[in-house]
């Protein structure tokens, strides 16, 4: 196997990593620190990332490296550069200003492999409040930035190396090129990770694993369902069941159009419109946590419902990608899971007793895109904005009806088609109209109105994590307020979400 170790000690940045060694190709693997894998045969180099922890103070992150150090590749990023220092015989202490932001490096030793192809005086980001006083036994410096002497090391006669700084943010201009020198110039990694070959060993992986079983998988018309949906069907054909439902709070056509579209694609999928069991179950609620668990409850009754139709169903494929899987380590050092876990058995629903397959559980969200391209689906599909499960129900503020539905279903389709229309919609990570509990006065030809409110949110980021809202041009806002305004009856009024996350959510409940 040509993989790659990270060892995760709570950084922000442990992730991003992991991304920069994907675009390289090379497939890698996020482990928390205390959970080295027993097995480090098929590791062909590890990488240490940083922390918000520091070496002096927190002994529980000290982990044991003698299996790694000196016996497989090995870079330390940060935390992992001090703490390698620390294990092997360095020092590290407070430096007198915590160091954050830009600095640029100056080579101490020349021709060195790691630095190949990086221009000296190259920017490198730094975000560390301790520093490396002493080298580890047999440390050479390489580079040092104004401030901090030792921002890369290595040690003589082993294939390991250090740096203080984060290759893996954009602000180091030439990370990428130092990562890419460790892994492949100088541990050997194989760049053989594509699309390709991932398609490739995930069908074989799933036909080894399934058999002439049967698969059920829900279908929600976003990304991930329908890529791993593709995969399973191409790895066992009609063997794979899949279940569309229609809760009734899809956006306005979604239900048919993304129906034929996977039919289209050749998938066995049966559409289930379930519309007024979901409206029946929102019925008077109006909190948003009431109103989630109540569509996730509908949902499950009719998954189940659907999926004791079948016979003989073994297995339940599910389009988890690799950022739920991940176990991530807490800042304050203690290692926390985050993967969900099921108590209970005995009370959960027979679908949930199957087998899971997972075949998208090793990829990143641009991963899984460049995933679906390579198996030809539609450009269009791939590029959807997230779309959350409860759907328009958590942007309808307080209690859902058929009729705010049908008003928010209008808004929203003005919003999103007037993107598409004006080459914005790519550019945005998220958009969707809000209805808000709220009546304005307005007037519309020579009468009083009072009417409802809309909120309008497009927001920018990576990962639904944190979030800018979108300078949208104010020609654009206009022309779709207009719109919405004279097309869709019961909204007289239209508003802008300017508030980034944190502190606001993307969502409004
Ligand atoms: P927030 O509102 O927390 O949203 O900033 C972050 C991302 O998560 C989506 N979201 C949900 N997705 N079920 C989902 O499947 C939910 O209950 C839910 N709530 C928020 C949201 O659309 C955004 O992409």
């Amino acid at each position: 196997m040509n993989n790659v170790l990270i060892l995760d000690f709570g950084s922000q940045y442990t992730q991003l990593i992991a991304r920069r060694v994907r675009e390289l190709n090379i497939f890698c693997e996020i482990f928390p620190f205390d959970k080295i894998p027993t097995d480090l045969s098929s590791y062909k180099a590890v990488i240490l990332g940083g922390s918000p922890a520091s070496v002096r103070s927190e002994e529980v992150l000290h982990p044991d490296l003698s299996e790694i150090r000196g016996k497989k590749p090995l870079l330390a990023v940060c935390y992992g550069a001090q703490y390698l220092a620390h294990f092997s015989g360095g020092e590290v202490a407070a430096s007198n200003t915590r160091e954050y932001g830009r600095a640029n490096l100056s080579f101490i030793k020349d021709n060195e492999i790691f630095l190949e192809g990086v221009s000296e005086n190259s920017q490198v980001w730094m975000s560390h409040s301790d520093s490396i006083k002493q080298l580890p036994t047999n440390g050479v410096r390489i580079a040092s930035t104004k401030d901090v002497e030792n921002a890369a090391y290595k040690i003589d006669g082993e294939t390991t190396y250090a740096i203080q700084f984060h290759p893996e943010v954009y602000h180091s201009t030439d990370g990428k090129q130092m990562l890419e020198n460790f892994l492949v110039k100088i541990a050997k990694v194989e760049q053989t990770f594509t699309p390709n070959a991932f398609v490739e060993e995930v069908i074989a992986e799933m036909k080894a694993k399934i058999g002439n079983d049967k698969v059920v998988l829900g279908l929600s018309g976003g990304v991930d369902s329908t890529v791993a949906a593709v995969i399973l069907n191409k790895a066992i054909g009609s063997n794979l069941y899949c279940i569309f439902v229609n809760n009734g709070l899809l956006r306005k056509n979604e239900f048919q159009s993304v129906l034929d579209q996977y039919k289209g694609m050749g998938l066995n999928v049966k559409g289930v419109d379930a519309s007024q069991r979901f409206y029946d179950a929102l019925a008077g609620l109006d909190d948003p946590e009431a109103k989630r668990k109540a569509i996730g409850n509908a949902f499950i009754e009719v998954f189940d419902a659907e999926a004791n139709l079948l016979t003989d169903v073994k297995f339940l494929g599910q389009g988890t990608i690799y950022p739920d899987v991940i176990e991530s380590v807490s800042a304050t050092g203690g290692p926390s899971a985050t993967i969900k876990s099921h108590h209970n058995v005995g009370g959960l629903p027979d679908f949930m007793k199957l087998q899971i397959v997972e075949p998208l559980r090793m990829l990143f969200k641009d991963e899984v895109r460049r995933v679906g391209a390579t198996l030809g689906i539609d450009p269009e599909l791939l590029g959807r904005h997230p779309f959350p499960g409860p759907g328009l129900a958590i942007r309808i503020l307080g209690d859902i009806t058929p009729e705010k539905v049908a008003i928010l279903q209008e808004v929203d389709a003005v919003f999103i088609n007037g993107l598409k229309a004006h080459g914005l919609y790519d550019k945005v990570w998220q958009a969707g109209a809000i209805l808000l509990p709220v009546n304005s006065v307005g007037v519309m030809g020579d009468e009083r109105t009072y009417e409802k409110v809309v909120a309008l949110r497009a927001v920018e980021s990576t990962d639904g994590m944190t979030a800018d809202w979108v300078h949208l041009p104010y020609e654009f806002l206009q022309k779709v307020s207009n719109d919405i305004i004279n097309h869709v009856r019961g909204v007289n009024r239209v508003v802008y979400d300017i508030s980034s996350k944190p502190p606001a959510t993307i969502e409004w409940e």
